[in-house]
């Protein structure tokens, strides 16, 4: 293999600019011509292709979002997309092919290499850590900080009003950043997907922690659930106690890469290229139980996320 390309899709995550870096560097140093693609599968189609060199990644480990853009390619996902894809890869001579992005990007990968032997190594970088094959995916660490940040500030004015603050945060359908940031939070309620959740329940909560002389109550509500809202006026209307939601929105998606994030990364980068000059294709990299792991696309993306259940126990437990 003489030529590798890199390209970032779907929702931008804050440490995919290390990941970056890091395929760059490691396939210089392997003797490989690294190509940069812009605006994800878009920019294959389009030829938005450059050649990356050393100092095309300087100065890019500290920022969040991607330089390569990103996009979610409508074209892409028809047949005569991918053909199109292809055709241009060969153009350029592309070979191999690093995906940094979540399941619909690694579909994607997946079906260009059963089409037209692409060789493909996906990363997993999205803020939603909803990948069951991997612990961790790049973007996630720096969301859940992001969150707590926020989570620390609406402490202090819902504390001086005694009021009772709802934070909806994103996760598509996954209510990692929910839990995580909620039990790091202190939160006295979280609500994700993954967890039956009763009405009657929480509203009991809410009175009484305040019957117990508790000055606030901090509910985070993952988005697969539902609107803060709404959730809000129903308690307001119940307990009697102020109720106030604060969507966070894609303030989550930003922002300089925690430590983690950078090192997850760093080495998650440099691992897939490893695989394509071991000839490997249709590969996964991800983490598990400290360290860096491959795995078959397939297998990976048929794997069922399951959530923790003893970690959203704990938090209840912690928060009573
Ligand atoms: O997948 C990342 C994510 O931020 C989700 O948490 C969220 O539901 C979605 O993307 C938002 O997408 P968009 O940026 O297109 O509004």
């Amino acid at each position: 293999m003489k030529t590798i390309g890199v390209l970032t899709s779907g929702g931008d995550a804050p440490g995919m600019n290390a990941a970056i870096r890091a395929v760059v560097r490691t396939g210089l140093a392997n003797g490989l011509r690294v190509m940069g693609i812009q605006r994800g599968y878009n920019g294959i189609i389009n030829g938005e292709i450059f050649e990356m060199t050393s100092s095309s990644v300087s100065d890019i480990i500290q920022r969040g979002g991607t330089i390569l853009r990103t996009a979610r390619s409508e074209e892409f996902r028809t047949e005569e997309g991918r053909k199109k894809a292809y055709n241009v890869l060969k153009v350029f001579g592309i070979e191999g092919l690093v995906v940094i992005g979540g399941d619909g990007s690694f579909t994607g990968a997946m079906k260009l290499s059963n089409e037209h032997g692409v060789k493909v190594v996906g990363i997993p970088g999205t803020i939603d850590n909803d990948l069951a094959y991997t612990d961790y995916t790049i973007g996630f660490d720096t969301a859940v900080n992001t969150v707590l940040d926020a989570i620390n500030k609406l402490r202090d004015t819902s504390t001086s009003h005694e009021r009772v603050s709802i934070v909806e945060v994103m996760g598509r359908r996954c209510g990692d950043i929910a839990l995580y940031a909620g039990l790091a939070g202190g939160a006295e309620s979280i609500i994700i997907p993954e967890q039956p959740y009763d009405f009657n329940e929480l509203c009991r909560t809410i009175i009484e922690s305040k019957a117990k002389g508790k000055m606030h109550s901090l509910i985070i509500l993952a988005e697969g659930v539902g609107g803060a809202e709404d959730l809000a006026k129903k308690i307001e209307e119940i307990t009697g106690i102020e109720t106030r939601a604060t969507k966070l929105g894609h303030i989550q998606r930003g922002g300089s890469p925690t430590a983690f994030d950078r090192i997850l990364a760093s080495k998650m980068g440099a691992r897939a290229v490893e695989l394509l000059l071991e000839g490997k294709s249709q590969r996964v990299v991800g983490i598990r139980d400290g360290k860096i792991i491959d795995m078959d696309i397939v297998e990976a993306l048929s794997m069922k996320k399951k959530s923790d259940d003893y970690m959203y126990e704990l938090a209840k437990i912690l928060s009573f």
